[in-house]
């Protein structure tokens, strides 16, 4: 296993981008048989942002990926390499990266999706910093994009848990002692069914009876959501403070994907973080899947809180199973 990065990359600009579109807790209980307080108490959501029905991945992508590249003081021309994290593409043939690609006129640069769900950000992340340890690549464009919204049915309570949105970062060469110090990524295939989109694939193409059965949308078992993600967070997390000899008490920020506060919440606990280190947007807008990640660390950089040497441990878990964790010292 690599574990000791070779060139170190850092993170040199983010951008975010929400649709305007909101549905409060309280506008749900009008469609669903839910209730606003639970939901607020036990996921911490009380709104989420829904793109409209002409608005694609690739609309929120592009604009966030726009952001990150001016924050990074570049040129659309100095990206060679977008990487879009996203498990709700436009279209199933061609990749969002290559529609984000054209929205952004980015044609120096080459471009591909990739497929981890809620860790597709931490996944994609990863990549960037190996194309940029081995020098093949000088400025990869990292997006993490989702609209849940679009495989979501309306008529049942599980519509609660999503909103859409999209964050970016631009990865780049950076100094011996900053940027990303260590990540540690793990994916268990035998917790495929625990969350899932049946049908709109090769195993089960679309027709009549699966829209009927409406198994275009995504199916999820919320216990085991729970019951895995408060296992292998603090798992992959105390790995990489093992990594790098980080103790969790220096850790000055912790972007965690948003599951639910609860997982949040349980996960501080069995690391031994104090909960305020613990980024959340949830509230606004709930968890937006590849987006959750970028969107935090966007709000985290622009808040101006973040100074140089910082430690910032991101962690995420999603579909698949996937999960991992990172560590990098801001700069
Ligand atoms: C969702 C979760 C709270 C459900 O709890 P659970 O005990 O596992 O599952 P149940 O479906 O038996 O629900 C228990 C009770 O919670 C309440 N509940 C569950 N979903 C609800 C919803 N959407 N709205 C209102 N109440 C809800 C109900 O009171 C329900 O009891 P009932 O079935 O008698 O009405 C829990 O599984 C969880 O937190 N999972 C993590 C989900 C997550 O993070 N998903 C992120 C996406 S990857």
């Amino acid at each position: 296993m690599m574990h000791q990065i070779v060139k170190r990359a850092k993170i040199i600009g983010t951008g975010s981008y929400v649709p305007e579109n909101i549905y409060t807790n309280e506008y749900l209980e009008t469609i669903v048989d839910t209730n606003a307080d639970w939901i607020y108490e036990t996921l911490g959501i009380k709104e989420r942002r829904i793109t409209g029905k002409d608005e694609a991945t690739s609309d929120l992508a592009w604009k966030a990926g726009q952001e990150a590249i001016e924050d990074a003081r570049l040129n659309v021309k100095d990206i060679d390499l977008i990487i879009v994290a996203t498990a709700t593409p436009d279209r199933l043939a061609p990749s969002t990266a290559c529609f984000v690609q054209d929205k952004l006129k980015a044609y120096n640069a080459v471009a591909f999706d990739l497929s981890a769900v809620c860790s597709g950000f931490l996944f994609s992340m990863s990549v960037a910093a190996q194309y940029i340890a081995s020098g093949v690549y000088q400025n990869v464009l990292v997006i993490g994009a989702d609209t849940f919204s679009k495989i979501t049915d309306w008529e049942k309570r599980s519509c609660v848990f999503f909103g859409d949105g999209a964050g970016a970062a631009v990865v780049s060469q950076a100094n011996i002692n900053e940027g990303f110090l260590a990540y540690r990524l793990y994916s268990d295939g035998s917790g495929k069914y625990n969350f899932t989109v049946p049908a709109g694939g090769s195993e089960m193409p679309s027709s009549l009876d699966t829209v009927n059965k409406g198994l275009h949308y995504f199916q999820m078992k919320g216990r085991e959501v729970y019951n895995t993600g408060t296992r292998v967070l603090p798992k992959a997390i105390n790995q990489v403070l093992r990594d790098t000899g980080i103790d969790i008490n220096e850790i000055d920020f912790m972007i965690p994907h948003q599951p639910s506060i609860s997982i949040l919440k349980k996960t501080a606990e069995l690391i031994g973080l104090p909960f305020e280190k613990v980024m959340t947007n949830m509230d606004r807008y709930a968890n937006t899947s590849g987006g959750t990640i970028p969107i935090l660390l966007d709000e985290l950089n622009k808040s101006k809180r973040l100074k140089k040497d910082d430690l910032i441990l991101f962690a995420a878990v999603g579909s698949g199973w996937t999960y991992g964790a990172s560590i990098i010292k801001w700069s």
